[in-house]
């Protein structure tokens, strides 16, 4: 729909906007980006972890000989600054005043006065004077993972089930302003152990004479999980850190493995939250917890970061004997925006892994400031073709062969939405090679092989850019999905603990549904009335897209309509786009089976667009798939475009 900028057209524009009262409406505009933008993740956090080296039994010497291997590597040089300790640090909750105590047999430094007197300032000091930052590990219920599944740790918390609560549940703002204020730590890992696994009719709280807590959440299971009750105790997290850190200097890392739908919300309130379970050193875990990461860059933006979990490079299918596999996972990781945290032991790591952590052009795309999440260009079991749009306009490219054949991998210029008939210049990340192609170009990619280049050539789109092509600048605010429902697009593995006892692994994290990139919402082609789009986003209607005008674009326009594979077709769909809350065009009601609709909008100085599909009438149970084909910012507002 063209903008008329008469008198009347703008009153009513102003009529048409959502008035005040309508606050509470999740699609009035907002004017607002809504994702979490505290924190002091811009770019996703770098370090080391001690969990996958080490399990519950490190030490303080493990830790310090970590922090201070990153720095003769030169690896904390080029970005690996946070060095956080995880599950297996804490003695108990001293009983008078609840202060939490350290486990000084194994931190010998916390040992600053007398049994009962325990502090970790003199470690974060240490790890501050070296230049690096330290992180802690809690649990937002009341016991931790290894009280539950580490029952043989040496290293559990000791005393009356009160001193063995050594969790936030009920103490956030004393733990929280404790580990921020008098320890001086930098980063925190909420896990959730403690809201799953300590119901009070379990064996292992009766056993273990814990204090039991109803479960939050089931895993697996959303209609048992309390998402709200389950996000409002992160919330409450988050607002304490705001509180004792008010500077903003912290990371907060959510650890809900995919649960509770928190691949929808943990960008609203965390830094980064674990899409899945925990990664094992295995080839076929570590496509699983990739999946359920790579399906998701719409969710993902600057200060909030999907984690598909910690390196496990150095250990298992990933060690020294597996150089392809590792550079296959950190090239993966790097795509993906993924927090970029070593699980290996640092001080016995080999050159040629070091030198894989420590490769600065594939570090650069993961910490390239535009925040753009890769999109899968090309799927399937065996092959994946994704591709980031760099701050630079340039594209990385990643042709990846997850299976067990030599696979001959064909890269076009459509896969890079690049011009046919220009050369396109590719750079290997790995190997540092140069070379171009016209059209289409191929590869053999050996068994679990990784190829990364950086691509420059003309746009497909010469005067603009995909919104497809950004979605470091799309926050999706609302999706439109009702129903959570779990994701069934995610590899599925012998599960690393269970083996094969039991009915085999089932799909587990929440988020099928949700807005995607180049894709409809549950993974077929963007289709309306027979027009495939090879651009767009694919979302339910009953949604609201908030999307930042990052490059001063001026025009903004989308070919609009009920996707082909729709769950409803009986439903009607309007389009409206926004500018600042203002709105500047709409559609009248679309149905199944009619033709995509232009809509278009002039953007000029507006900060903020928001996307708009409102169905006719609110059908919960079925909210209807949409498209927003081809849609994508212009250097032209659409009155210059159509005088041309
Ligand atoms: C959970 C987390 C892991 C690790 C352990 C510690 O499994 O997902 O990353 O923190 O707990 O017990």
């Amino acid at each position: 729909m063209r903008r008329n900028l008469s008198l009347l057209g703008v009153a009513l524009a102003l009529l048409l906007a959502a008035p005040p009262a309508a606050a509470k409406d999740p699609l009035a505009p907002t004017g607002r980006w809504s994702a979490n933008e505290r924190g002091a993740a811009r770019t996703p956090p770098m370090g080391w972890n001690s969990w996958n080296a080490f399990g519950t039994r490190i030490t303080e010497d493990k830790v310090m000989g970590a922090a201070q291997a990153l720095v003769d590597t030169g690896l904390a040089r080029l970005g690996y600054t946070y060095v956080n300790i995880d599950d297996g640090w804490w003695l108990k909750r001293r009983a008078t005043d609840g202060r939490l105590q350290i486990r000084t047999a194994i931190f010998p430094s916390a040992a600053t006065g007398g049994p009962e007197e325990t502090s970790f300032r003199p470690f974060t000091d240490r790890l501050h004077a070296l230049g690096l930052k330290a992180g802690i590990y809690t649990d937002a219920g009341r016991y931790a993972c290894s009280q539950a599944f580490d029952l043989k740790s040496p290293n559990l918390p000791v005393g009356t089930p009160e001193e063995r609560a050594v969790g936030l549940y009920g103490h956030v703002d004393q733990d929280i302003g404790l580990f921020f204020g008098d320890w001086n730590f930098d980063y925190v890992k909420v896990d959730a152990c403690g809201l799953a696994d300590y119901a009070g009719k379990s064996d292992l709280v009766a056993q273990q004479q814990y204090l039991p807590l109803e479960p939050l959440m089931e895993r697996g299971v959303l209609n048992r999980t309390d998402i709200a009750g389950l996000r409002g105790l992160y919330v409450a997290v988050a607002e304490a850190l705001q509180k004792h850190r008010p500077n903003g200097d912290y990371v907060f890392s959510i650890c809900a493995w995919g649960q509770a739908d928190v691949r929808r919300w943990g960008k609203e309130v965390g830094n980064l939250w674990r899409t899945s379970d925990d990664i094992t050193p295995s080839w076929t875990r570590m496509l699983h917890t990739y999946d359920s990461a790579a399906g998701r860059p719409l969710y993902a933006q600057p200060y909030a970061w999907n984690d598909p979990d910690m390196l496990e490079i150095g250990l298992g299918d990933f060690d020294e004997n597996h150089l392809v596999e590792a550079r296959s996972h950190f090239s993966l990781w790097a795509m993906l925006d993924a927090p970029l945290l070593i699980g290996t032991d640092l001080a016995k790591t080999p050159r040629p892994l070091l030198d894989i952590l420590g490769n600065a052009d594939v570090i650069a795309l993961n910490q390239d400031p535009a925040g753009h999440q890769a999109v899968r260009a090309y799927t399937s079991e065996d092959f994946e073709i994704l591709v980031k749009t760099l701050s630079t306009g340039d594209k990385a490219v990643l042709l990846f062969n997850r299976g067990l054949a030599p696979m001959k991998a064909i890269l076009t210029a459509d896969h890079l939405k690049m011009a046919r008939g220009a050369p396109i210049a590719l750079h290997d990340l790995w190997s540092k090679e140069d070379m171009s192609f016209t059209g289409e170009t191929s590869f053999v990619l050996a068994p679990r092989e990784t190829r990364l280049f950086i691509a420059k050539g003309r746009r497909l789109l010469p005067a603009g850019m995909y919104l497809s092509e950004l979605p470091g600048a799309v926050n999706v605010a609302v999706d439109g999905v009702t129903r959570p429902e779990v994701d069934p697009l995610v590899h599925r593995m012998v599960n690393p603990w269970a083996g094969t006892r039991g009915p085999g692994e089932r799909p587990a994290y929440g988020g099928y549904g949700g807005a995607q990139a180049d894709a409809a919402p549950y993974g077929t082609n963007l289709e309306v009335a027979g027009r495939v789009f090879g651009a767009g986003i694919g979302i339910l209607a009953g949604s609201r897209l908030e999307v930042r005008n990052t490059g001063r674009w001026r025009g903004f326009a989308a070919l609009v309509g009920v996707d082909d594979n729709t769950r409803n077709t009986g439903a009607k769909v309007r389009f409206f786009v926004y500018g600042d809350g203002r709105l500047l065009a709409k559609t009248k009601a679309m149905a199944f089976g009619e033709p995509a609709q232009r809509i278009d909008a002039d953007v000029t100085n507006v900060a903020l667009v928001e996307l708009v599909a409102r169905p006719e009438k609110n059908e919960p149970l079925a909210p209807a798939s949409i498209a927003w084909g081809d849609a994508a910012f212009l250097e032209a507002a659409p009155a210059q475009r159509g005088k041309r």
